[in-house]
């Protein structure tokens, strides 16, 4: 049986999980829908980021299975909007809750000894900063 800081790593991670299940659905559904003028380019960056959202929702099924869990089968509801300022806005948005919940559960993962877990972290927690970082240089400079 699982300890309460297991218990609570698990809920912690399915919740992350769902997460990472909604930026799949999220980047999938915005490449797709994606006008106007820049739309081959935001189409890319919203492709691009569909494999590495994928690893880290792997990377959680996985844990969470081996901490005996059972790994959420659902995603978290997407914003879904037709503008690509709101989709990069939107995206932004959903990153930077993302990387907070991480922080979160880096520290949850080293209170249930799982240290392994806790350095699987750094490398996620790295990734979600450098996709926050993107979505704020496109923002940036948008033209209207
Ligand atoms: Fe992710
Ligand atoms: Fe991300």
């Amino acid at each position: 049986m699982p300890d309460n800081d297991t218990k609570a790593l698990i809920d912690g991670l399915n919740e992350d999980l769902r997460g990472e299940f909604q930026a799949v659905i999220m980047y999938r559904l915005y490449a797709s829908m994606v006008q106007g003028p820049y739309r081959q380019e935001l189409r890319t960056f919203f492709a691009n980021e569909i494999p590495e959202e994928l690893a880290h929702a792997q990377i959680l099924a996985d844990k969470i299975s081996a901490l005996g869990g059972t790994p959420a089968g659902s995603a978290a509801p997407v914003k879904v909007v037709m503008e690509a300022k709101e989709m990069l806005e939107a995206a932004l948005e959903a990153e930077i809750a993302t990387l907070a919940r991480y922080v979160k559960r880096r520290k949850q993962a080293e209170d249930a000894n799982e240290h392994g877990l806790a350095s699987e972290f750094d490398n996620i927690i790295s990734d979600e900063t450098n996709h926050r970082d993107e979505l704020r240089q496109m923002l940036a400079r948008w033209p209207y």
